[in-house]
């Protein structure tokens, strides 16, 4: 059998990381006779701060194609990612093309195999924010449409899978590979930990740590001004740090907004500069569907700046509450926040970190002969074979 997989934006790379690392561990780098795989990097995210340094730290190999598609529009970047990856599809004939999340790349490259004929994994699949609006809500949609397994991270994952009307033999629910991956992180970053991001913690002190990428929040100069309004707010009482996601650092010297000196604005952080802040946080304020999740599997409060979000189980299950977009709807959450923090969060059935390893299971058809945690083992204490 021979996979390829396939990332493309900042986002798929702390999932395909633990992906890479049990497909190694089982078969070897780069496979043995039984089970091959190649990895593709689209190029949709290309920067160092954006791409290079997620590679380096989350420990994935250089890409066997790098297709360099760049930015653009939706169109031309899909279209550009679906031709280059059709491309490589023709040159390693894989049996199974691996996709994760719901970027843009994921779409492309699932529609690129799939009219090739080539059968398609879609790795956190099912989720459905139900806002088409979202250009990840139609790339999740399209994906999950003509993908042949469905590997998902929570049961309303499973449901909204179902009622579409996909086969219930094609649903694996897994658990979330992002776990595997920030537990593995966890476990590096004691050992080096970033002492630039060290420092800005020690002058903070308390703080809340906040992200904002999302164009529905960014590209909407009324939604950001709004948005900038509540964090000004919040930074008279709690010092607020900020790396600054390239789209949003355009659209603020676009619309030429300013922040309270108690916001610490920084450039995008590396995924172990970023955990290093975000862990120990007061609260994090963010419209990513990835920190909703992280949050949640270590219990740190989360406000999530949307109206709405595909993740549900961070929120009935985890940490996190929908803030809304608006000035007063963020510091309402925010003043809730204070007077009744979330309950220590429960993490949500089979983020253990063991997600990765189960799909290989899967895939293979057959089981890892690692040992499994005993009854009542903390999965986080617990050492895989197939980390
Ligand atoms: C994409 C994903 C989104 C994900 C986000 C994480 C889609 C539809 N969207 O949105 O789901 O949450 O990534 O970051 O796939 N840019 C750089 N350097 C880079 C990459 C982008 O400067 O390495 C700039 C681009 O020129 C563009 C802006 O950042 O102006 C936004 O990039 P874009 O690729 O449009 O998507 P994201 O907003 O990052």
């Amino acid at each position: 059998m021979k996979l390829l997989l396939v990332a493309g934006a900042r986002p798929n790379f702390m999932k395909i990381a633990p992906l890479v690392r049990a497909l190694a561990a089982r078969h070897g780098r780069g496979g043995n006779g039984q089970t091959s795989w190649r990895l593709v990097h689209t190029g949709q995210h290309y920067d160092w701060q954006m791409s290079g340094v997620f590679f380096a730290e989350l420990g994935i190999p250089v890409p066997d194609h790098f297709l360099e598609v760049g930015a653009g529009s939706h169109a031309v970047q899909t279209g550009a990612i679906m031709a280059a990856c059709e491309k490589v599809c023709q040159k390693e004939e894989p049996d199974l093309v691996v996709v994760v999340g719901d970027v843009n790349s994921t779409l492309a490259a699932s529609l690129a195999a799939k009219k090739l004929g080539i059968r398609v994994a879609h790795v956190e699949a099912g989720l459905r924010s139900f806002d088409r609006t979202m250009p990840e809500e139609i790339n999740r949609l399209v994906t999950d449409a003509i993908a042949d397994q469905l590997f998902v991270t929570e049961e309303s994952a499973r449901e909204n899978l179902l009622r579409e009307g996909k086969d219930p033999r094609a649903i694996h629910l897994v658990g979330h590979v992002m776990v595997d991956n920030l537990f593995h992180q966890l476990a590096l970053l004691e050992l080096a930990p970033p002492l630039q991001i060290l420092d800005i913690k020690r002058q903070l002190g308390s703080y809340a740590f906040l992200t904002l990428h999302r164009p529905a929040n960014v590209d909407d100069a009324a939604t950001l001004t709004g948005i900038a309004a509540a964090v000004n707010a919040i930074a008279e009482e709690l010092p607020v740090v900020f790396p600054v996601h390239p789209r949003t650092s355009q659209a603020i010297a676009r619309l030429g907004l300013t922040f309270h000196p108690g916001v610490r604005q920084l450039p995008p952080l590396s995924f172990r500069e970023a955990l290093t802040l975000w862990a120990d946080a007061v609260v994090v304020l963010t419209d990513s569907g990835g920190l909703q999740e992280e949050t949640t599997a270590l219990g740190v409060p989360c406000l999530t700046l949307r109206e709405n979000t595909e993740r549900p189980v961070t929120i009935t299950t985890g940490t996190n509450r929908l803030a809304g977009t608006s000035r007063d709807s963020i510091l309402a959450a925010f003043a809730r926040f204070q007077h009744s923090p979330p309950l220590p969060a429960r993490r949500p059935p089979l983020w253990d970190g063991r997600a990765a390893r189960r799909i290989i299971d899967i895939l293979s058809e057959q089981p890892c002969p690692c040992p499994q945690p005993h009854d009542g083992q903390q999965a986080q204490a617990f050492t895989p074979c197939c980390p």
